[in-house]
């Protein structure tokens, strides 16, 4: 008897996320790299430019410690359209930093975060960058790990050389591309490594909470993942304790933008504010946003709540 050809083979959900979103057809191949600007959802750069602002003083701060190389370059991956380095440069113009935005390759079928191989002395940041790299799912069971593929819109388990201690039932994500990215890039020696990311420090709490595995289109929570393949963004909660270990403690982005100095901008902001609000320019107006902007920013169930690591 011979096998019928036409039946369809389950796909390994890495693999299946790999071409929802950038294979031909895919979520980011027709929507482009600025998919989420369209509205998908809001991310830190695009609340405003208070994010960038309080970025470039940690960046300032690096490069202080670096011996203020001139130039210093910068690269943004993932960066989409490009806010973050915008808001760096006009908040530190004297600065002689170099700006290079690196975003998927618009090939069919390609999911190349192109770096160079040496990026020795530079900065490389990525906000929310890694919870958009195809990720596998494994699930605890009874006599030992599954993982999840996809067939026909449908998912099927299967027994799996992965190993992680999951109680039965629950599932987890294991960031495979994601650890990935982040030894190539670091080994490529650059000066720091900042990623911006929601998450949580351990696989177990993300498998305990649940509710990490979501779809996003049109600014609002999709629908499951296999149901239209390509329509709707996939991303997960980042398992921080899956990639390299950082070399500064990990901490929650509230933190983060506390320690380069946050309040003082915004205290700045309202200042300037009072002094021009008789007749506010846009240079007040913007000054004036930075409340709400850092509202938004340190927001305890929200933005405030991701993840900074810096290598
Ligand atoms: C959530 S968006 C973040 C955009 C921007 N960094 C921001 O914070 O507004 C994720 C971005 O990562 C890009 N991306 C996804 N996979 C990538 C990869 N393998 N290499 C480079 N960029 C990638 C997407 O095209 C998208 O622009």
């Amino acid at each position: 008897m011979t096998a019928d050809r036409s039946e369809p083979q389950p796909e390994r959900f890495d693999r299946y996320m790999a071409r929802c979103l950038y294979g031909p057809g895919g979520f980011y191949a027709t929507r482009g790299t600025a998919g989420r600007r369209q509205g998908d959802f809001i991310t830190s750069p695009e609340v405003g430019p208070l994010f960038g602002a309080v970025v470039a003083e940690a960046i300032d701060g690096w490069w202080e410690e670096l011996g203020r190389p001139d130039p210093l370059p910068i690269y943004d991956v993932g960066c989409g359209p490009g806010t973050l380095a915008k808001s760096i440069a006009v908040a530190k113009p004297d600065r002689p930093w170099h700006y290079v935005g690196v975003d998927v390759v618009e090939t069919p079928g390609s999911m190349l975060a192109e770096l160079p191989e040496d990026l020795s002395g530079a900065v490389v940041l990525a906000n929310e960058l890694l919870d958009n790299l195809p990720f596998r799912i494994v699930e605890g069971g009874a006599d030992g790990l599954l993982e999840v593929f996809v067939v026909d819109g449908r998912e099927v388990l299967s027994p799996t050389e992965l190993v992680f201690d999951l109680p039965i039932g629950t599932r987890a994500p294991v960031l495979e591309a994601a650890d990935r990215w982040v030894r190539q890039t670091l080994a490529a020696a650059p000066a720091r490594l900042c990623l911006f990311d929601y998450g949580a420090p351990t696989t177990a709490e993300l498998a305990d909470r649940g509710g990490w595995l979501r779809t996003y289109r049109h600014h609002q929570r999709g629908r499951d993942p296999l149901v239209d393949p390509g329509s709707a963004d996939i991303t997960t909660d980042v398992a921080w304790d899956q990639l390299p270990t950082p070399t500064q403690p990990l901490v929650r982005q509230a933190e983060f933008l506390r320690r380069w100095g946050i309040e003082r901008l915004v205290d700045e902001g309202r200042q300037w504010w009072t002094e021009n609000a008789a007749a506010p320019d846009l240079t007040a107006l913007r000054m004036r946003s930075r409340i709400s902007e850092a509202e938004a920013l340190l927001e305890p169930s929200g933005l405030g709540d991701w993840w900074v690591a810096v290598w």
